[in-house]
């Protein structure tokens, strides 16, 4: 090496390194004094951003460089190398930008540069919006009210939502908010004064009971009538209660919202049992949080194996087999028949004592809003690749609707966190007339205990599953395919192939 370095934070870029430090590298970690820096290099070009991804902190040197932009290894945010902006989901505060001078050979950074504006994207003045509202307080809902405003939008924009509160982290729920080891004051995705400071009127604890698509006006329970322009529907999914007696009870839930969360936590407090019905991948969160808080939990499912319609049977018998060393039971290929005060009774008869039920098994989108107002809804709402409804100047995003995907010529209807929000981002743009279409590859992430399993593509059924490395050995990557063309990509430790996936794939 020709330049100094530190073991933990790279090279000190005060002093400059040259090309050659780069080797066959485009990402170089660094540090000016104490800030962590990323050098790119595209082509002759050398970019300077902050170090860390402005979501959970992911570390870039670790991302993928595409065109202008890098991709977060952890959770797939897209940030504009120039401006820094983040452009795509979960992420959306900006990184730093750094000015890197060269001097001859060497390359040196020493100052920030200051934020660029943000590009305002705005239609012809006749046809701008003048009253935005969206029903949703969720990933879709707060992703489309946040990129219209840092677009520019300077109309109404008001934000309803069911919720009692703002939005929310909302995966977090499930994960280490539920374990007790996320606090409460980083859950919320924005810190209340953001709505006042960005004019956003956002309305919690309110529930949209009608819309009148002719005369462009909604009407809330509470019998308030609200007139738009245009109309953002992000209402979601609910979960799926089934009709087992005594699923009324005071010590069964369902996990959606972040009050949902809290009263599970404050039940636990006094639990040492629980039971999870499902084993899918809130159900199995839920099972690891609630181990962490020190119950005992049971896992019901009527699977042969955990997760095993996403991620195959392998990857789903490896996650249950890192439960189980964790100290989860696991009652597959059964279901519940009753729950009764302290305990349940499951379909082949066997009694497991229960302080706490949890019911995870899987959710319905809230569709039942556009269907009275004549929207087309087919296990979705139905819209174009615009993201536009059966009705003009009425958009659906995130887990309630169901798109026309170019790619894979389905209609798509997916529960993930990171497509509600770039759904919600993508509505916004084309609010203010980008006509963009929505083209990003489905991602999620999952976490079990100190595991973390990223998926891209989407893999509806599957003839072969082709296993690159070594599962136990939490070094793997599974590909799904269909007709030899691989539709999907799981993945333990091969964050980077997974973003190539994701990248090729677009
Ligand atoms: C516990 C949990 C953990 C998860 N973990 C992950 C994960 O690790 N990775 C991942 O990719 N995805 C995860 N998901 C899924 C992810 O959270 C969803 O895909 C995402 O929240 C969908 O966003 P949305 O905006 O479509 O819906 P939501 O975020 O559910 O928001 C819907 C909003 O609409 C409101 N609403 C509904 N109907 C009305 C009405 N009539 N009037 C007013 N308001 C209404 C609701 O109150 C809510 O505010 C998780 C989900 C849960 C519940
Ligand atoms: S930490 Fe970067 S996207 Fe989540």
């Amino acid at each position: 090496m020709s330049s100094d370095t530190t073991e933990n934070t790279g090279f000190d870029l005060t002093k400059g390194i040259t090309l050659a430090d780069f080797g066959d590298q485009q990402l170089l970690r660094g540090q000016v004094g104490d800030e962590p820096i990323v050098l790119v290099r595209t082509g002759n070009e050398i970019m300077a951003i902050g170090a860390h991804c402005t979501h959970y902190g992911g570390p870039l040197e670790e991302g993928l460089v595409v065109g202008e932009t890098i991709r977060c290894p952890w959770h797939h945010a897209c940030f504009s190398l120039r401006s820094g902006e983040a452009l795509g989901a979960p992420a959306f505060d900006p990184l730093l930008c750094w000015k890197v001078e060269r001097d001859g050979e060497r390359v040196f950074v020493h100052n920030r540069i200051s934020p660029a504006a943000q590009p305002e994207l705005l239609i012809a003045v006749t046809d701008r919006p003048k009253n935005i509202v969206i029903v949703g307080g969720g990933a879709a809902g707060f992703a489309c009210a946040e990129m219209l405003r840092r677009r520019g939008y300077q109309g109404h924009l008001t934000m309803l939502s069911e919720d009692t509160d703002a939005p929310c982290d909302r995966p977090n729920l499930s994960k280490d908010y539920l374990a007790g080891t996320a606090p409460e004051k980083w859950m919320p995705l924005r810190p209340d004064d953001f709505y006042k400071d960005n004019h956003i009127d956002l309305q919690l604890g309110t529930v949209v009971q009608h819309i009148d698509t002719a005369n462009h006006r909604i009407t809330t329970k509470d019998d308030r009538s609200i007139l738009f322009d245009r109309l953002v529907l992000a209402t979601g999914a609910e979960p799926v209660r089934l009709p087992i007696p005594g699923q009324d009870s005071a010590h069964v839930f369902t996990l959606r919202s972040f009050s949902d969360s809290r009263r599970i936590i404050e039940h636990a407090k006094n639990a040492r049992t629980a039971v999870v019905l499902g084993s899918g991948f809130i159900g199995l969160e839920v099972a690891a949080a609630l181990h962490t808080r020190g119950l005992a939990v049971h896992v019901v499912s009527l699977d042969q194996s955990p997760l095993q319609n996403v991620l195959g049977s392998k990857l789903g018998n490896f996650i249950r087999s890192l439960h189980e060393a964790h100290g989860v039971t696991f009652h597959m290929e059964t279901s519940l028949t009753n729950i009764e005060s302290e305990s349940v009774t499951l379909s082949n008869g066997d009694k497991l004592t229960a302080d706490l039920v949890i019911l995870g098994v899987g959710v319905r989108p809230r569709t039942a809003l556009a269907e009275s107002a004549g929207l087309n809804v087919n296990k979705g709402i139905l819209v174009d690749e615009y993201l536009q409804t059966s009705v003009p100047g009425i958009y659906a995003a995130g887990d309630v609707a169901r798109w026309r995907d170019e790619a894979s010529r389905q209609a798509l209807r997916i529960e993930h966190w990171v497509v509600a929000e770039r759904q919600g981002q993508v509505v916004a743009e084309n609010l203010l007339g980008a006509n963009k279409k929505f083209q990003d590859v489905p991602f999620f992430w999952s976490v079990h205990y100190d595991l973390t399993i990223n998926y891209a593509g989407h893999a509806q059924s599957w003839d072969t599953i082709e296993i690159d490395g070594d599962i136990a050995a939490r070094d793997c990557l599974v590909r799904y395919q269909r007709n030899g063309v691989t539709t999907a990509v799981a993945g333990i430790g091969r964050d980077k192939q997974i973003l190539e996936f994701a990248a090729a794939s677009a």
